[in-house]
Formats: C-alpha cells, structure tokens, sequence
C-alpha cells in the first residue's frame, strides 16, 4: 500500500504507485548519471551493487512472477510489478519485450529483470534520494560538487514504515483478522521493536544491501534459541523465538519443522517413530474468499516444541527442517502446472521456479540426545 513519507516541508507521496516515469534527465548529465541501470550505480557504489546483486531483491523479476505475468493483461501486470520490479521504466520494458513475443527471455525484459532495483527505492525523476549523509549526517538537499546533482538525505530512508510499501498489506485485506502480509504490525507489537530495533537495524545491518532472511540458515539460526532436555520418559526438543522482530516465519509462504525420531543401535532411525511439529500459517483461497485454517506461527518470544517417549530406546535425533517456499511448492505452483498448456513457455518458467522451492530447503540445529542413565541406582 502506498507509504507517504515526508521530506523536509513538502509532503510527497514517495511509494504512491504506480510510479511516475523518471522523465527527462538534466542536459549537463553524463551518461552514467542518466542510467537507471543498476550496473551504472555500482561503477560508483560497487560495495550496494555486489550486495544487492546476492539479495532476493534483485531476484525479484523471478521465474515464478514472470510465468504468472505471461497470463496477465497489462494492468494485472502492473499491480505485480509495484513490488517485483516498480520503476514505470521496467514496466514500459516488460510491455515491448511482450508485444515482440519474447517476455518470457530475461535478455529481452532489458530494465525489467533487474527487479526490485537501485532506482525504485533511491530515484523520483532522477533525483536521488537516501538516509542522511553517512559523512556528516546531514539531511535535506546535500549538493556541492556531487555527480547526479546530489542528493536529499532523510531519515525516512531508516524507518521501518520505508519497507512497508511492499512488506505490509492493508487491514481491509485481513483474513482472520490478519493481513497475508502483516510484517510492518508484528513488528509494532513486538518488543524488538520497543528497543529500537528497525527492519533496517536486523536486515540491513551498517546501511549493508544484503536483505538475507528466511532463505539464509545463518539469519534463521541467529533468530532461534533451541534447546533440548531428556527425562527417564521422553525427549524434548524446543525452539524459541529470541531473534526475529515479527512473527517467525512472518510469511504464509514458508513451513517450519520440528523433527524427533529414535535411533537403533547402529545409530540408524526406527521406521514409525517421527514425531513432528508444523509452525506456519496456513491459508486456503477457495477461488473467491481467502480462508485460515490454522495458525503456529511463533511470536517474539514464543517457544514450539515437540517430544518422543523413549520406549525402549537410548537415542533420539532431533533437527528443525525449514521449507522456505512451501506454499508456492504446493498451491501456487502446483495448480499453475496442472492448468498450463504443457511445454508452453509460462509452464517451463513455472517447472523451474518449482524446482528452486525444492531447493531452498534446509536443516538446523541437528542434535542427538541420550536418554538419562536411570536415577536412584538399586543394587
Ligand atoms: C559517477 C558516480 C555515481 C553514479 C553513476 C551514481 N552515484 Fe550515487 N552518489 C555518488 C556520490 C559521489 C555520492 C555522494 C556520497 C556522499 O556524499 O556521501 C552519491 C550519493 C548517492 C546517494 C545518497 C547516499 C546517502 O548518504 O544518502 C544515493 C541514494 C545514491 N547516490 C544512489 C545512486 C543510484 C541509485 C545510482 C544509479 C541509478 C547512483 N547513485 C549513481 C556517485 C555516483
Ligand atoms: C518495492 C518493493 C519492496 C520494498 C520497498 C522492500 N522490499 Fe523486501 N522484498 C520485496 C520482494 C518482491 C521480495 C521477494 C523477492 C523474491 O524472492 O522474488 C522481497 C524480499 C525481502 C527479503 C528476503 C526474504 C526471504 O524470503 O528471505 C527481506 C529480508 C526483505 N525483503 C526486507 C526488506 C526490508 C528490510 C525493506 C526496507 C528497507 C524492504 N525489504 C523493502 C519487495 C520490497
Ligand atoms: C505488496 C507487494 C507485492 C505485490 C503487489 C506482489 N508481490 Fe509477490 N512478493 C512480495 C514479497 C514481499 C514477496 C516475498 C515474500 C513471500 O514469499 O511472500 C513476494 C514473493 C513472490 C513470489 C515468490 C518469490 C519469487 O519471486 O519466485 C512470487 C512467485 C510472487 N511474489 C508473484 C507475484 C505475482 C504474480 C504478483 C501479482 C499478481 C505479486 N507477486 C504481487 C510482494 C508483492
Ligand atoms: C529495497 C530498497 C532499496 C534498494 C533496492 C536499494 N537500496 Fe540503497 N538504501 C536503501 C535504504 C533503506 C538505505 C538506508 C539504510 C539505513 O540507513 O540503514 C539505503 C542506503 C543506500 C546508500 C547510502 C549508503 C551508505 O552506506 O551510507 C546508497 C549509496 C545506496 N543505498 C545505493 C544503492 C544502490 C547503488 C542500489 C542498487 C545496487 C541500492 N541502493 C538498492 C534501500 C534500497
Ligand atoms: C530483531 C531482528 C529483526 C527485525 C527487527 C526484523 N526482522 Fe525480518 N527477519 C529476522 C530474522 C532472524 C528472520 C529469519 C527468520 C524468519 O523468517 O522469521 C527474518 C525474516 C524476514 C523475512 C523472510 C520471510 C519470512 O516469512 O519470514 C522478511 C520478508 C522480513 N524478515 C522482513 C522484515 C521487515 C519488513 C521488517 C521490519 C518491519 C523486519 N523484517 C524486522 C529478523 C528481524
């Protein structure tokens, strides 16, 4: 939804989408000033362009959005492309690439594949915009001898609420109360947030460009505590939300595992003896209405646990699997395959965005636990 950030004396409606074309670029400017291609901001900025170019913002033009986009009138297109890929100047690409019959060719999207680009967050008719001067600190028009006329610092650049334009549905969207995106709230509610901690402050850490989150397993680690016990009965493993500034996962997307199974002699797990836990919000769209079925997600704080009663056995293995893209895997993606002509263009881009949800499947915090030697020893 659009976000209306303020700098200095005039409101301007900054996210208000979709964007304006950047229009035409003053005489004086080189052709690097001019560019709104990535590639041209890192021959100046090259510590945000390599970062960015490994965060999921710059993969945002992705199989998955584009074999969908295929299928869409152009004002569809554009609602998709106010988050995947938001300057008027992607859209206008992706449209020239569809007339010549080559949308689906990521060199033939030119400007559009770059995604969720420098330019959408920084640029508003080519001028630049960011967070105060990292030098200084200074605020407002900062000009002096910079290239592209220089820029107008604000601190809008450092709140959560920037992040909201594509983080946060409206309330008037809620299902079950709740947005499908409710990122911007959980965090209000949460104490991270109290203690001043920003979107920002855990995911862009030094104003660094690398967005990692759940499809990261050191960012997932860094937010869990987990913790494991054992009595003469059962085995527990547990995890803890200490980290993670909204709910975990914050999505409906990902699906969230607790494992415990017992081990043979050889150290090998005993068939039939899983047990497991789900943390996710599960949601069901019935082709008019959106539907809750069930909520696990974790708040700040909030622990999930799963235990397994020892029988007669003296080991257990337990690990949390985490299913970053779950939901795609098996509802977006699954009726796109059924209902795509096979082998047309949209179906192949589709088969591939599925195979990278299989991919981005991990583990953590696998651990053993030993069943106690029995208390109060008789002879
Ligand atoms: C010819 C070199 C050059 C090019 C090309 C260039 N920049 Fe800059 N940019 C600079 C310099 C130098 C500054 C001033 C840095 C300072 O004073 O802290 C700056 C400042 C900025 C700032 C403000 C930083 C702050 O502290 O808030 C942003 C944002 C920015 N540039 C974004 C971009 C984007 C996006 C592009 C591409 C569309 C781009 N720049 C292309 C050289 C360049
Ligand atoms: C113009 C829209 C837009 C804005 C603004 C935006 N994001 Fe994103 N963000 C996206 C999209 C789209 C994706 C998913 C990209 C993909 O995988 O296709 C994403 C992905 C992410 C991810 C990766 C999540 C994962 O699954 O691992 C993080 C973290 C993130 N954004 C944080 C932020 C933060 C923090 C801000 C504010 C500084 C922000 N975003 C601003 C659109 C946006
Ligand atoms: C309000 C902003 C917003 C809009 C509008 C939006 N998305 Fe997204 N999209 C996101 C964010 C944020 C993510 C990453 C988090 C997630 O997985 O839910 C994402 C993730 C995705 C993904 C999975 C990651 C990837 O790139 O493969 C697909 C596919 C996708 N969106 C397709 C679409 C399509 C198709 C539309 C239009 C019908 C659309 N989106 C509209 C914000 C948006
Ligand atoms: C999703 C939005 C988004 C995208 C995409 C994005 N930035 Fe930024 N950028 C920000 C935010 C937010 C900050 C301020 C972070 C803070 O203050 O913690 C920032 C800060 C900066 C700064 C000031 C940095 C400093 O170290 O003092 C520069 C320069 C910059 N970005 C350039 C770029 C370039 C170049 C690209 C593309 C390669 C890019 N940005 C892509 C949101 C974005
Ligand atoms: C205290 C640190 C912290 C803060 C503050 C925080 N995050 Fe996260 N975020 C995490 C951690 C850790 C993860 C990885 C675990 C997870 O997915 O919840 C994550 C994951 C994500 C993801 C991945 C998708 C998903 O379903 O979890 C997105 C998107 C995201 N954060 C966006 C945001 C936005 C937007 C804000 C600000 C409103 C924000 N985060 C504030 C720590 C934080």
């Amino acid at each position: 939804m659009p976000l209306f950030l303020c700098f200095g004396a005039e409101a301007e409606e900054y996210w208000s989408r979709p964007l304006k074309a950047q229009g035409i670029p003053p005489a004086a400017w080189s052709e690097l000033e001019e560019s709104l291609d990535p590639q041209s901001c890192g021959a100046c900025h090259p510590d945000k362009l390599a970062q960015w170019s490994g965060s999921l913002h710059s993969k945002a033009f992705s199989p998955g959005l584009v074999g969908q986009l295929l299928a869409l009138s152009k004002e569809d297109t554009q609602d998709c492309l106010d988050c995947h890929a938001p300057l008027a100047e992607q859209a206008a690409a992706f449209e020239a690439a569809r007339k010549k019959g080559n949308a689906h060719r990521p060199e033939a999207q030119g400007l559009a594949a770059a995604g969720n680009s420098c330019g959408g967050c920084h640029l508003r008719g080519h001028q630049r915009f960011g967070p105060p001067q990292r030098s200084t600190g200074a605020v407002g028009r900062i000009t002096g001898d910079l290239p592209h006329g220089g820029f107008t610092g604000t601190k809008d650049f450092e709140r959560s609420e920037f992040c909201a334009a594509c983080h946060q549905f409206s309330a008037d969207q809620a299902i079950n109360g709740k947005p499908l995106e409710n990122t911007i709230e959980e965090w209000r509610a949460s104490p991270q947030a109290a203690a001043g901690q920003t979107c920002q402050f855990c995911h862009m850490p030094d104003r660094q460009h690398l967005w990692r989150g759940i499809h990261d397993p050191a960012t997932t680690a860094a937010g869990l505590t987990p913790k494991t016990s054992s009595d003469q009965d059962k085995a527990r493993f547990a995890v803890t939300s200490t980290g993670v500034g909204h709910a975990f996962p914050t999505y409906v997307t990902p699906k969230v595992i607790l494992h415990a199974v017992l081990l043979d002699g050889a150290g090998q797990p005993r068939p039939g003896t899983e047990k497991t836990h789900i943390i996710q919000r599960r949601v069901e769209f019935d082709g008019s209405d959106w539907r809750e079925i069930s909520d696990t997600r974790l708040a700040p704080g909030q622990t999930a646990s799963v235990e397994i009663a020892w029988k007669d056995a003296t080991r257990a293995r337990v690990w949390l699997e985490v299913q970053p893209d779950d939901f795609y895997h098996s509802v977006t993606y699954a009726q796109l395959r059924r209902d795509l002509p096979k082998s047309s263009a949209a179906s192949r881009l589709i088969a591939e965005a599925d195979s990278r949800t299989r991919s981005s499947i991990y583990r953590l915090f696998t651990t053993e636990i030993e069943r106690p030697s029995p208390s109060g020893d008789h002879p």
